[in-house]
């Protein structure tokens, strides 16, 4: 029986000129390359312009990631932006990215669930294509967190970093065998009573101000590693796989303690993931995609290899998709 799969057809990324390493922010804020290097593995991250928007970064990844797969905006039916860090309130970020491309038909909307945004887009978007609701999607993370820290709370302002990240999505017939290519399954979950653990303390209905971003570092950790470790089990267990056949892991960044212990758990070899927590820092919904640029880019993500994404943020929400490139 033929069945519809969503091929990945582009991937493209984009950070901002700006890096700041340890040592800069060491200068404002009470911390020590040290401390960030032994408890979180980044080193440095890319910080947008005063006047570089989250769109704008949407609107540089999504046209690579176009290039990539010889596509125009006009060619799609459909755009998914995560966001937490949205331009306004609203219109959606997506819109502008919509208008920008040169796409006038089609839908275009944001999902919101922070780090996890990309994985929930990228089921959003596949399971249109798998509906046969679109033929094409364009999927992005893209965020500026670093509005939203607080650069006097040295327990999170660390930690963060912006840019953005794309994929292209292509509706491709296959034949119902797992060696297809495209994506062959997400699994996306949520646990509201977490809600407090990592969140915004500001917002358009609670309070007249944005807020900035609040984090109980330690409960967020040992969360992510047991709620990554099971969400990982799923897709492995849902497609018949064992930990030795996926091809490359590319995880959220969070925290490169935390990609090890999950790593650990799952006996998921680390030469096998894709790591760029320490070059990029935590961006939220943009690190699974940039993360993902970077390995085909370079090379070492390859046609017809299986890669497992996963992320976890707040919410809580979490979740996994498995992708033969
Ligand atoms: N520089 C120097 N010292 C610091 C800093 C800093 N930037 N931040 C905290 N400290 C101090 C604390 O004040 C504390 O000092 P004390 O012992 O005198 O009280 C000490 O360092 C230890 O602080 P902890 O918070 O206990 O440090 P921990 O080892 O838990 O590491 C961290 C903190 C890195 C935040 C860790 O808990 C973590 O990574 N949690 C996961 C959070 C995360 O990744 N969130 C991202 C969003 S969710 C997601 O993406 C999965």
């Amino acid at each position: 029986m033929k069945m519809i799969r969503s091929l990945i057809a582009g991937v493209g990324a984009y950070l901002p000129e700006r890096v700041v390493t340890n040592r800069e922010l060491a200068q404002r804020v009470d911390t020590s390359d040290e401390w960030i290097v032994e408890r979180s593995g980044i080193r440095q991250r890319h910080i947008a312009a005063d006047d570089q928007l989250t769109s704008d970064l949407a609107i540089a990844a999504a046209r690579r990631a176009l290039e990539a797969a010889g596509m125009s905006g006009g060619d799609l039916d459909l755009i998914v932006l995560a966001t937490a860090t949205p331009d306004n309130t609203f219109p959606s970020t997506a819109t502008r990215v919509q208008a920008a491309l040169g796409m006038a038909g089609g839908a275009a909307f944001d999902v919101q669930a922070v780090c996890s945004g990309f994985i929930y887009a990228l089921s959003v978007a596949d399971n249109f294509i798998k509906a046969g609701q679109a033929r094409s999607a364009l999927v992005i993370g893209a965020e500026t967190f670093s509005r939203i820290l607080d650069w006097k709370d040295r327990t999170t302002c660390v930690l963060f970093g912006d840019g953005a990240g794309a994929v292209v999505l292509r509706a491709e017939a296959g034949h119902g065998e797992v060696s297809d290519r495209g994506i062959l399954s997400t699994h996306i979950h949520s646990d509201g009573r977490y809600y407090d653990l990592l969140k915004v303390d500001g917002g358009a209905s609670s309070s007249k101000q944005v807020g900035h971003l609040r984090m109980e570092g330690r409960e967020v950790f040992r969360h992510a590693v047991a709620n990554l470790t099971e969400v990982v089990g799923e897709v492995l267990e849902a497609n018949g796989l064992a930990p030795q056949d996926i091809d490359w892991v590319v995880p959220h960044q969070a925290n490169k303690r935390i990609l090890d212990s999950t790593a650990r758990k799952l006996h998921l070899s680390p030469e096998r993931l894709v790591v760029t927590v320490d070059q990029h820092a935590n961006t939220s919904a943009a690190s699974v995609p940039l993360a993902l640029a970077e390995a085909v880019g370079d090379g070492r993500i390859k046609p017809g290899q299986l890669v497992l994404l996963e992320a976890m943020g707040g919410g809580f929400t979490w979740g996994a998709a498995l992708v033969r490139m």
